[in-house]
């Protein structure tokens, strides 16, 4: 354990320190090819758990500390063990021990071990009292960064809790029925047959009940399914494609919408784009396994169309833009501590700008489907009502799906957070 304590305590440093989660837990993967499958979960468990609930935690910190530990390592090896004495079911005096040994690899001062020893003992005596004492603090009880927690606030002041809460939840495992190879019954009964329970949501979406490694579900690489979350499986169907119609996909990669669209429409002339040659090569792959031809992949960047446009007009335009990811933090706990206020202002702009490139890019007539990961207003119903100030010839339709009501999805358990806006080209 005591590896995998220092692993992710490394894991949470490199968070704190700008890195994003995903990347820094592949590097490690990459170093650290003795540690078994087991090893792994836990490291990956302990990190995810520790930045969910690290408002909370660095709380009951300060509650039990005199005063705060200079060392970040140590802070964090702290905060490691109470996240796995609050959250795991590893034995309390297995998880204590080895934070003292744990500790003493950090440092060779023998009066740390001693704190350690003390901090995590103290915890244990008063762990019922200690969360009520710190209820009335806004960052320990929802763990989000105060700006965060007051800008939902102002924006949902009915849904800025379940909001925050939806986010500290495990993310569910959705899938995406590829309905060109199977059916959605099929499907399902070839989980049943593995014995992977599975509940179905909608159109093709059908939530797993635990997570399970891809390579166990049934039909996987010869391109039956897809994981994709449920919410994300609105955007290709609000585009309603036709055979022939020539459609771009100008935010593409790692091309869960995009192969979505070519699962919809068999012979339409897809493009797509995007401006990170690495993530193309993710979305290839994609396209491979799910055994989708004949489409354009281009790398460019949809601000600037005069690079890489071939001139010719599209009926359908789907712009799944970059944002602050903040509906989606269940599946990404790191993002809400790597954002700053600031940040939300600059993806508008770019927002607003990939939108003004790729107007001129629609067909009179056609539909571009602008989508975001966000709860955040400044990215979504603000940008979509300055585009329409700025563009005479652009209608918003309703999203039709129900849910969607004014195209804003908050995240909850059956999907993540998403924002759609459907504009026509009168
Ligand atoms: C939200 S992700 C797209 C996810 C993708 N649509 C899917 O469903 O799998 C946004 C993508 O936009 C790309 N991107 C960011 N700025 C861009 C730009 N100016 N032009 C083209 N692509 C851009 C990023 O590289 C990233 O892959």
């Amino acid at each position: 354990m005591i590896e995998v304590q220092l692993l992710a305590v490394q894991a949470i440093r490199e968070v704190f320190a700008g890195a994003n989660l995903t990347e820094v837990l592949r590097n490690i993967w990459q170093t650290g090819s003795h540690l078994t499958p087991q090893q792994r979960g836990a490291i990956q468990d302990i990190a995810y758990g520790v930045l969910r609930h690290y408002g909370q935690l660095d709380a009951i910190l300060h509650k039990l500390l005199n005063k705060p530990v200079q060392d970040k390592q140590l802070h964090y090896l702290l905060a490691v063990a109470l996240y796995q004495l609050r959250y795991s079911k590893a034995p309390a005096h297995a998880i204590v021990d080895h934070a003292v040994s744990s500790s003493r690899k950090i440092t060779r001062n023998p009066a740390v071990s001693g704190l350690v020893n003390a901090v995590l003992r103290n915890f244990m005596r008063k762990r019922t009292s200690l969360p009520d004492q710190i209820r009335n603090d806004d960052i320990a009880r929802y763990s989000y960064p105060q700006w965060w927690i007051d800008k939902l606030r102002q924006q949902y002041p009915q849904d800025y809790e379940a909001i925050l809460l939806a986010g500290n939840e495990h993310p569910a495992m959705i899938l995406r029925v590829n309905r060109l190879r199977t059916s959605v019954d099929h499907y399902q009964a070839m989980l049943d047959a593995q014995n992977i329970d599975s509940e179905w949501l909608w159109d093709t979406a059908l939530r797993l009940s635990r997570p399970v490694a891809v390579e166990k579900l049934p039909g996987f690489s010869e391109g039956l399914v897809t994981v994709q979350d449920a919410g994300a499986q609105f955007a290709a169907p609000l585009l309603d494609v036709e055979a022939g119609m020539r459609v771009l996909d100008a935010c593409a990669a790692p091309g869960g919408k995009s192969t979505h669209l070519a699962e919809l429409a068999e012979n339409i002339e897809l493009t797509v784009l995007d401006k990170q040659e690495d993530r193309l090569a993710r979305l290839k792959e994609n396209f491979s396994r799910l055994k989708i031809a004949g489409y354009q992949l281009v790398c460019g960047d949809a601000m600037s169309p005069s690079h890489w446009w071939d001139g010719q007009l599209y009926d359908r335009i789907l712009a799944d833009v970059p944002c602050s990811a903040s509906g989606v933090i269940s599946r990404h706990p790191d993002i809400k501590w790597l954002r700053r206020p600031e940040d939300i202002d600059h993806f508008a702009q770019t927002q607003t700008a990939i939108l003004n490139g790729l107007w001129p890019l629609l067909q009179r007539g056609g539909k571009l489907l602008y989508v975001t990961c966000s709860v955040f207003n400044e990215e979504n119903d603000a940008v979509a009502d300055k585009f329409l100030t700025t563009h005479e010839d652009a209608s918003r339709l309703p999203c039709s799906h129900g849910m969607l009501g004014r195209g804003q999805l908050l995240p909850g358990s059956h999907h993540d957070g998403f924002f759609y806006a459907l504009f026509r080209k009168n």
